[in-house]
C-alpha cells in the first residue's frame, strides 16, 4: 500500500480533512479564555520529526514564574486586548521602567518574581501551588548562539494545557494539547546576544477540552517537558518515517522544508546495512523511496531490541535517528511480531516518575528506572502508556530497553462528541502523537479512546480518530479501551462486549473491574462467562484493584486482597480463548484527586502494584510469577 506521500501538510490535509491541518496554526476552539492578541500567523507550524536528536540550545532550568489566575495578561476584564501593565511578555525592565517615570505602572515583573526549575509541573514549585489550576506566566534570558545560518526553531516537548509564546515581546505562536510537541520558527525574532523568551501556560480543563475536566489522574500543570532552541540548515528535514512494510522493504518518506526543497537530491544511509539509497524529493519537497530489506537485518524484538543508526542527508542538512525494524500485525485471533504469535506481558502506567512528589518530568534515568521493573521485575514485554502521549524520553527508552508499547490520546471519559472544535483538537493531538513517534519501534498499537460510552456521536468522532490513524500509518494496529456489559449469571459474572467499535478496531481491548467495583465474589471470578467478537485479538486493558503498600488485613485495600484480586482474575484470564495479553492497572500508585479516603489513599490511586516511592506489594509477585511461567511456556511453544 502507497503510503501518502505528499508528507506531512498535504497528508495531514487528506487525513485530516474536515479539521484543521496541522502545521497551520489552527485556530484554537474557544474556550474559557481567547487571547484578544494578535498572534503572530504562523506559516506553516513545524514538525522537526527526532529534534531530540538534533544539537540544540536546552532552555532548561532557572524561569522566573508569576501566577495569572484571572488570565489578565491574555485579556482585559472586558475581554477586550490586556491593559499594558498587564502584559507579562513586553520586552523591558519593568523596574527601571516605573523608576524612570512616575506616570508608568505595571502590575507584574516576571523579573523579579521567584524562580521555578523546567521542566517540571507548578504543583510541585511550592506548596501553595499545589493545588493551582490555571494560567501561569513562565519567563527567561538567554544568549543566542553566535553562530547562526540557516532557521531557528523553538520546540516544546510538551506543555499542560494552552500554550502561548512571545519572544523579545513578539507573538510566535500558540498551541493547544498538554502532551505533543511543537514548534515555532523564530529566525526573524532572534536577536544577537540577549533575548527574552515569555511563556503563559493554563491548565484549565474545560468540557471541549481533550481531556475534559474529569479524569482519574492528577492535572499537572505546567511546561513539563524540554523546551529547546533548534537551527537548521535553510532547507532541512522537517519529516522522515523509515520503517519495515509488511511486505519486507525498507520504506522512507520524507519530507523537506525550506526555499530549496523540491527536485532536491536527498540520500537514506544505513551504515551497518550497507544502504545507501539515493532519491529526490518531488515539486513538494516529498519523497518515498523504498528497497528490500538486506537479509542481514536484525528485526527488533523485547528480546533483541536492535536499532540502527539512520542517517538522512537533504543538502546541508544531516537528519539522523535510532531506528528499530519489525513487523506487528493481526492475523485472526493472533498477534504476529515479525510474523510469529506473541502474548502481551504488560502492565499500565501513568506519566509520574518514582518519589513522593513526582512533578511529571522524565528524565532517561526515571523512564528506565519504571521501565525497567517492568522488563526485569515483571519479566514483561509490554506496557499501556496511558491516558496520553508520554514523553518522547520514555518511548526512546522502550525502544532501546525493548518494550512494546501501547500509545494514546486522552479522548477519555465524557468528552464533548458532537463539539467539531473538539473533534479538531483530538484529532491534532492524534496526528502530532503519531508523527512524533512513528519511527519508534517499540511503539505497536495506537489507541484513540478510553472508557467511553457507546453513541452515535461517539461512534462518529471514534471512526474519525481511527481513521485518521490508518491513514497516517498503516504500519501498526488501532484500538479503544473498550466498556463491557456487567451482568448477573447464576454463580458467576456475565460479561458482554456490545461496542459497534469493535468492528472498527484491530484489537478488541477491554477494562474490568469485576471484584473491585463491583459487589463479585472473588472466588466466582474464574468462572465469568464471557461474551466477546472472536475473530480478533483480545486484550485486558485494565483490571486492578487498590492496595496500600504495608497494610495488612481481610479486606479492601490490603496487599493480601490486591494480591487474591490478581490471583482470580488471572485464573478468570486464563479461560479467555482469544486473550492475546493484558495491561492491568497499574505499575506505580499514581496521584488522583479523585482518590481521598484518609486512611489508605491520600490523593492517590492505589491501584500500583508498587507504591509511589517504589515498594513492591504482594501482588506484584503475583503478576511476575505469572508472567514468567508465561514467557517459559511460549518459548517453550515457540520451538
Ligand atoms: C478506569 C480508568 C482509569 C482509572 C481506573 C481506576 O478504568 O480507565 O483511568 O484510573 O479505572 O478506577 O482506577
Amino acid at each position: 500500500m502507497r503510503i501518502v506521500t505528499g508528507m506531512m501538510a498535504a497528508a495531514i490535509a487528506t487525513a485530516l480533512s474536515a479539521g484543521p491541518v496541522l502545521g497551520q496554526s489552527a485556530p484554537l476552539p474557544p474556550s474559557t479564555v481567547t487571547s484578544s492578541l494578535p498572534l503572530a500567523t504562523v506559516e506553516t507550524e513545524p514538525l522537526l520529526v527526532s529534534a531530540d536528536m538534533r544539537d540544540a540550545l536546552d532552555l532548561s532550568g532557572a524561569w522566573h514564574y508569576s501566577i495569572d489566575p484571572f488570565r489578565a495578561g491574555l485579556a482585559g476584564f472586558h475581554g477586550e486586548t490586556p491593559d499594558a501593565g498587564q502584559r507579562r511578555f513586553l520586552d523591558i525592565d519593568v523596574a527601571k521602567e516605573m523608576a524612570r517615570d512616575t506616570r508608568t505602572l505595571y502590575e507584574f515583573d516576571l523579573a523579579h518574581a521567584p524562580l521555578a526549575i523546567l521542566p517540571s509541573s507548578w504543583l510541585t514549585t511550592t506548596a501553595e501551588l499545589r493545588h493551582y489550576q490555571g494560567l501561569m506566566w513562565y519567563q527567561r534570558h538567554f544568549a543566542a548562539p553566535i553562530k547562526r545560518t540557516g532557521r531557528t526553531f523553538l520546540r516544546f516537548g510538551a506543555a499542560n494545557y494552552r500554550t502561548y509564546v512571545y519572544l523579545n515581546g513578539q507573538p510566535v505562536g500558540r498551541h493547544e494539547g498538554g502532551f505533543t510537541p511543537f514548534a515555532f520558527e523564530v529566525t526573524k525574532l532572534l536577536r544577537d546576544g540577549d533575548n527574552q523568551i515569555t511563556v503563559g501556560v493554563d491548565s484549565q480543563a474545560t468540557p471541549e477540552t481533550v481531556p475534559p475536566p474529569v479524569t482519574d489522574w492528577e492535572n499537572y500543570g505546567g511546561i513539563t517537558r524540554a523546551v529547546r532552541l533548534i537551527s537548521t540548515p535553510d532547507t532541512y528535514v522537517d519529516d522522515a518515517w523509515v520503517r519495515l512494510t509488511r511486505a519486507g522493504r525498507i520504506a522512507v518518506d520524507l519530507h523537506l522544508n525550506g526555499a530549496a526543497s523540491a527536485r532536491r537530491a536527498v540520500r537514506l544511509r544505513i551504515g551497518e546495512l550497507g544502504l545507501d539509497v539515493p532519491g529526490s524529493t518531488d515539486a513538494k519537497g516529498d519523497w518515498h523511496g523504498e528497497i528490500d530489506a538486506p537479509a542481514a537485518l536484525t528485526r527488533w524484538s523485547p528480546e533483541r531490541p536492535k536499532l540502527y543508526d539512520v542517517a538522512i542527508d537533504a543538502g546541508d542538512d544531516h537528519w539522523r535517528d535510532r531506528i528499530g525494524f519489525r513487523t506487528i500485525e493481526v492475523r485472526g485471533a493472533d498477534i504476529l511480531l515479525n510474523g510469529k504469535p506473541i502474548f502481551l506481558r504488560g502492565i499500565s502506567m501513568h506519566e509520574e516518575e518514582l518519589g513522593a512528589e513526582p512533578t511529571r518530568a522524565i528524565t532517561p534515568a526515571a523512564a528506565r528506572a519504571l521501565l525497567s521493573e517492568i522488563k526485569d521485575g515483571l519479566h514483561g514485554n509490554y506496557v499501556r502508556l496511558a491516558h496520553y502521549p508520554h514523553s518522547e524520553v520514555m518511548t526512546r527508552a522502550a525502544d532501546e530497553l525493548g518494550l512494546l508499547v501501547w500509545s494514546e490520546v486522552p479522548v477519555y471519559w465524557m468528552i464533548a462528541w458532537s463539539n467539531p472544535e473538539t473533534l479538531a483538537t483530538a484529532r491534532n493531538m492524534l496526528a502530532e502523537n503519531i508523527l512524533r513517534d512513528r519511527n519508534r519501534a517499540a511503539i505497536a498499537i495506537w489507541s484513540v479512546a478510553n472508557e467511553t460510552t457507546v453513541t452515535d456521536a461517539r461512534n462518529a468522532f471514534l471512526r474519525t480518530l481511527v481513521a485518521d490513524a490508518r491513514k497516517l500509518d498503516d504500519t501498526r494496529l488501532i484500538s479503544a479501551a473498550l466498556l463491557v456489559d456487567h451482568g448477573k449469571g447464576p454463580g458467576a459474572p456475565v460479561m458482554t462486549l456490545a461496542d459497534p467499535l469493535s468492528d472498527d478496531v484491530d484489537l478488541l481491548a477491554i477494562n474490568t473491574y469485576n471484584g473491585w467495583y463491583t459487589a463479585d465474589r472473588l472466588a466466582d471470578l474464574p468462572a465469568t462467562t464471557w461474551h466477546v467478537p472472536t475473530g480478533k485479538p483480545l486484550v485486558f486493558s485494565e483490571f486492578g484493584a487498590d492496595a496500600l503498600a504495608g497494610f495488612h488485613a481481610p479486606q479492601k485495600f490490603s496487599e493480601e486482597y490486591q494480591a487474591d484480586y490478581y490471583r482470580a482474575t488471572l485464573a478468570m484470564a486464563a479461560r479467555l480463548p482469544t486473550l492475546r495479553g493484558m495491561s492491568p492497572w497499574i505499575l506505580k500508585d499514581f496521584r488522583s484527586p479523585r482518590r481521598q479516603n484518609p486512611d489508605f489513599q491520600q490523593g492517590w490511586n492505589r491501584k500500583g502494584l508498587i507504591s509511589e516511592t517504589g515498594q513492591r506489594k504482594l501482588a506484584f509477585g503475583v503478576l511476575s510469577t505469572f508472567y514468567e511461567s508465561k514467557r517459559e511456556a511460549d518459548a517453550a511453544a515457540a520451538k
